[in-house]
């Protein structure tokens, strides 16, 4: 058995991790074990995930619930191959997700990361608009900004300023749109929308599909904005023939409040569900992270009725995609025994609890000299900062804090599990503030700038 020191060396030395370098990487934490809101390393710390492992452990970690039933399928079947085969973990899964998933959009496609299914989201616009006789429709619109994954396809949909522009050689060539500037609780401006316009008036005859992560932009920047804009959206584009698609991969699971992002836009937040029919509804969804609980991977690229019938009823009447994992039992099983908790808990009013400290705790640090901005909505909350402290001192507000918080960029940011207590959410801003309080560091010196 390896120490933890040699463990790490081996690490360091060997394994890649997440936009970060192999070597001469600031110290790694080993986790050794994870329970509710917290993770246990190797030496001991206790560490409350104020990140939910990157937005997917919303009922905590190793949920009990949870884990019996992926033991329990993992008697049964691990994996069967989905071309060909189907199973009782796919099925259960679909028929809940139908009810689950805001009407009209029943039918699924399973995918094995987020990525992946932004990825089956745009082929399938464009294989839509291929049957409707369109194949010149071939381009999206994205929003600056915005952040869809990591595979070519999907970077190509992300801002394109931003961390992906190394390998714009391998990406497709969309069209973008500025982000919305307008707030979620400023009136909403119809100024706003007027570049979107423009991209689609000077593109239309191209133009598959538009996609957006609704009212939360995440991994580019964690900007929060006016579900005006959704609204404007859905118009936009029933007058042109374009297809909608919400990336609900982060906001979705009730991390903005309701259970979906794009429920702000609607008459009635909180009627997911329910007959939502005459809301703001996207053609094509994606959803991912928090589907499973984070405890395996798994993600969905939803439709409609209309746009599935469309491409069934077309001459290549298959969904051009199929990955090896597609609807595995193990993930199915997790996914069934997530929705149970999140049909069962009032996460509504949990996030509400945890929106309501997040903004008395982080309202007052828009007072720091280092300071930009402060950003909160449901268990999201931001501290937008004008330059970033060291990794050294990062690293040491969590040791001494026993908050794990991971920055990007100016933001330091906080999305934990929905199960956090409110005592919890005090300690996860007491230190982000002490983040806040560092002196800044040099530029982009490191993975915390990834
Ligand atoms: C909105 C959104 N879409 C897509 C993705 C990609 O998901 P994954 O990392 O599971 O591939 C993410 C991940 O952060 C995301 O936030």
């Amino acid at each position: 058995m390896k120490n933890a020191s040699e463990l790490l060396e081996f690490d360091a030395g060997h394994l890649w991790h997440p936009y970060a370098a192999l070597r001469n990487t600031p110290a790694r934490f080993l986790a050794r074990s994870a329970q509710g809101t917290t993770i246990e390393t190797a030496d001991g710390l206790k560490l409350i995930d104020a990140v939910s492992s990157w937005w997917c452990v919303a009922h905590g970690h190793n949920c009990l619930e949870i884990v019996e039933a992926i033991r329990k399928q993992s008697e049964k079947m691990c994996h069967v191959m989905f071309g060909g085969f189907t199973h009782e973990p796919a099925i259960e899964l679909g028929e809940r997700l139908v009810k689950f998933l805001p009407k009209g959009l029943n039918k699924i496609f399973y995918a094995d990361s987020g990525s992946i299914s932004v990825e089956c989201a745009a082929k399938m616009a464009v294989q839509y608009q291929f049957a409707k006789g369109h194949p010149e429709k071939c381009k999206l619109v994205a929003l600056k900004g915005g952040y869809h994954g990591d595979t070519a396809g999907a970077m190509a949909l992300s801002d394109p300023d931003g961390m992906h522009t190394l390998f714009r050689g391998i990406m497709p060539q969309h069209y973008f749109a500025e982000r919305p500037n307008c707030r979620a609780d400023e009136p909403w401006d119809d100024r706003d929308f007027a570049s979107m316009e423009q991209v689609v008036a000077e593109h239309e005859g191209e133009i598959a599909a538009i996609i957006c992560e609704p009212v939360f932009q995440g991994g580019n920047g964690m900007w929060l904005y006016n579900a005006g804009y959704l609204k404007r959206l859905r118009k936009l584009c029933d007058e042109k023939g374009i297809l909608l698609i919400f990336d609900e991969i982060a906001a979705g699971f009730y991390r903005t409040g309701p259970r979906w992002g794009m429920e702000h836009a609607w008459g009635t937040p909180g009627a997911a569900g329910k007959d939502c029919a005459a809301d703001v509804l996207p053609d094509i969804m994606t959803i991912g992270k928090a589907l499973t609980g984070g405890h395996m991977t798994m993600a969905a690229c939803v439709a409609s009725e209309m746009v599935a019938d469309v491409i069934t009823n077309s001459k290549i009447s298959a969904f051009m995609h199929g990955p090896t994992y597609m609807a595995n039992p193990l993930a199915c099983a997790a996914a069934i025994a997530s929705l149970d908790l999140f049909e069962n808990r009032d996460y509504a009013s949990r996030v509400a609890a945890i929106e309501k400290r997040l903004r008395a705790n982080l309202e007052p640090l828009r007072n720091l000299e280092n300071a930009a901005d402060v950003r909160v909505l449901g268990a999201i909350g931001c501290l937008e900062l004008k330059a970033i402290p060291t990794s050294d001192d990062i690293l040491r507000v969590i040791k001494e804090t026993g908050v794990w918080l991971r920055p990007f960029c100016n933001y330091v940011y906080t999305m934990p599990p929905l199960i956090t207590s409110e005592s919890e959410v005090d300690r996860i801003c007491e230190a982000i503030k002490m983040i806040g309080q560092c002196e800044p560091g040099p530029v982009c010196d490191d993975e915390f700038h990834e």
